[in-house]
Order: structure tokens, then sequence, then C-alpha cells
């Protein structure tokens, strides 16, 4: 089986791609290498893909891929975006319409031409924005507070009249906060694990006390597998971690196990940060078979190991 993994040399895609050839599959990786966060760090997520000899590495933006790198993929995962929520404000705007809407339109149009089994479209819970009551199922009316919510909700229904008009079989993950090894420098864990080891002051924006349903990496990469071999199309499934934490209790968890004491220094809230966000899987349960298995503790811990052997060092 061959697929190709847009943003292969991202944090999701990385994993996801490492995990697809582990099972088997010829893996066609293309990403442009933005400079979104180092790109030193996307070649150290690429070093172990381009080992395998069965990972083709196309270095190149989606705008400019043409059939002859698509032929013959039986699925496309298109983890590629200009990711990020604070960022998305003002002129880099452009830059999340670029990437996120007009990259996933172009790409849904070249697989207009392909036998494909799955598209599936990695999509976010920032789709939600602020809803007045928990859990986020996904009859609710989508109503993002961020730009890059924005982007990312246009691209879903993309996704959607692809398969509507033309028979694409697309499929969109709303993932809930991903974190592991490897996590973007942006987010949330790995910036705390930065300053707890430099000894640096750590910014936490608002009161803390906002809610997250953090997603496991490796329980992620399950479910976009679980979703490329379902009956699932035309529709959105969330992909999230099954339990709620408020971020300043993430924090003192991070903290013990590193053996490290913050310094904490609040911000004010972020326009486009959502207060809180607990995904219900249900739809997931019952059309990808999927539940997540790992809970925070045992995540934040292979965090830690990760971040003390790689980022350390
Ligand atoms: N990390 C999370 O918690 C999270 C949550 C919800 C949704 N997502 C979505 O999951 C996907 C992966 O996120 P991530 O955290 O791994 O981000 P990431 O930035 O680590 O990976 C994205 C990769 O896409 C590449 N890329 C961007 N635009 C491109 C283009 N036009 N052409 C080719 N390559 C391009 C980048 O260079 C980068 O390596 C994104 O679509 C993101 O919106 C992530």
């Amino acid at each position: 089986m061959k697929c190709v993994v847009t943003g292969c040399a991202g944090f999701i895609g990385s994993h996801l791609a490492e995990r697809l050839l582990q099972e088997g599959w010829k893996v066609v990786g293309v990403d442009s290498l933005t400079p979104y966060y180092s790109p030193e760090l996307k070649r150290r997520n690429l070093a172990s893909l381009e080992r395998h000899e069965s990972f083709e590495f196309i270095k190149r933006d989606i705008l400019e891929l043409s059939m002859r790198e698509l032929r013959g993929a039986e699925v496309v995962f298109h983890e590629a975006a200009q990711p990020g929520v604070r960022a998305s404000w003002g002129e880099s705007f452009a830059e999340y319409t670029r990437a996120n809407v007009l990259a996933t339109q172009r790409l849904l149009e070249m697989c207009r031409e392909l036998e494909l089994q799955k598209f599936v479209y990695a999509s976010s819970s920032s789709v939600y924005g602020d809803v007045s009551t928990l859990p986020m199922h996904e009859a609710l009316l989508p109503k993002p507070v961020s730009p890059y919510g924005v982007t990312k909700l246009a691209a879903e229904h993309l996704c959607y009249l692809y398969w509507k008009n033309y028979g694409v079989p697309t499929v969109s993950l709303r993932y809930f906060t991903v974190y592991g090894p490897r996590q973007r420098p942006d987010m949330a864990f790995h910036r705390f694990a930065r300053a707890l080891y430099s000894g640096e002051e750590i910014q936490i924006y608002g009161d803390g006390r906002q809610t997250r349903d953090f997603t496991f990496i490796r329980d992620v990469v399950s479910a976009t597998l679980r979703s490329a071999e379902s009956e699932a199309e035309g529709e959105a499934i969330n992909i999230g971690g099954g339990s709620r934490v408020e971020l300043i209790q993430a924090l003192e968890l991070l903290a013990e196990l590193s053996g490290k004491t913050p310094r904490i220094k609040r911000l004010e809230r972020q326009h486009g940060d959502v207060r809180d966000t607990l995904a219900d899987i249900t739809r997931a349960r019952r059309i990808l078979n999927w539940k997540p298995e790992v809970r925070l503790e045992e995540g934040l811990r292979e965090f830690v190991e990760w971040y003390e052997r790689e980022m350390l060092t």
C-alpha cells in the first residue's frame, strides 16, 4: 500500500509516517520545512524516516506538487498546515489562508484524479470555539474564535464538498491538543519544559485554570490509521484524550516528573484562546472502534524522557 503524508517533517506527521513504515506502507512524505519553527528540528524529525527504504521525501510546498508525486497513492494523510492559534491574527493570516485553505483545495483537486481509499484531513478542536456546554460533539455548530480555527474549518468544508460533489473519500479528524515527544516548540508542554530546564519563568496566559483535553501522540496516530481503514466518509470525528485537565495542574505534573520547581509568570489571556475543551468521542468509538489508551501522567513521562534525551544535548 502506498500513501502520501503531507507535513511529514512536523510533530504529528513524522510520528504518523514512522508508524506507517513500521506497518509496511510505502510512504511518500511531502513537507516544505516552513520557518514557523526551526527547520533544523524538522530535519531531525525526518532523520529516522529517511533511513527507511520505503520512504521517499519530497521537499516541496503542496501548492507546487504535481500529479506525478501522488500517482499510485491509496491514502492521502493531509497533516501539513500553518499551525498556532495566537500567531494567526493580523498580517500573518495570509500565510494561514495559503497553507491551510488554498493548499488543501489544490490537494483535493488533484485527488479527484486518484482512486483513493481515503483522504484523511487533520482538523482541529479549534473549529468549535467557546461552547456553552461540554463535551464538544460533532453536531454542534462550529464557531471558531481564532483566525487559525477559521482556516481549519474552511478546509473541513472543502473536504466535505469534494466528497459530496466528486466522491473524494474524505474524513476530517478533529484532534484535541496533541502532546508527546517532538511536540512543537510553541505548544504549552514544550514551552514549559524549556523554561523548567533553563530556570526561566514559565509564562501562563490567563489564570491557568483553562482546561484542555490533552491527547497523546500515539493515540492520535492510532486514530488516524483507523480512519484510513474505516467506512467514514464526508464527516468529522473528534479525537480527544478522554479527560479534562487544568493547564496549571498539567504544569504541576510536568514539574514533578522533571524534578524542577516552576517559577510562574502570569500574562493576560490571549485573543483566540478558548477557555475549555473536552471531546465527546462517542463517534470515534463507534466508527473507528478507537479510544485513547495513554493517560496524561504516562504520556508526560514519555515526553520528559524525550526532552531530556533529545533537547538537552
Ligand atoms: N499539534 C496539535 O495539538 C494539533 C491539534 C489540532 C490539529 N492539529 C493539526 O495537525 C496537523 C499537524 O500539526 P503539527 O502540530 O504536527 O504541526 P507541525 O507544524 O509540526 O507540522 C506541520 C508541517 O507542515 C509543513 N507545511 C506547512 N505548510 C506546508 C505546505 N504548504 N506545503 C508543504 N508542507 C507544509 C510544515 O513545514 C510542518 O513541518 C496540522 O494540520 C494541525 O493544524 C494539530
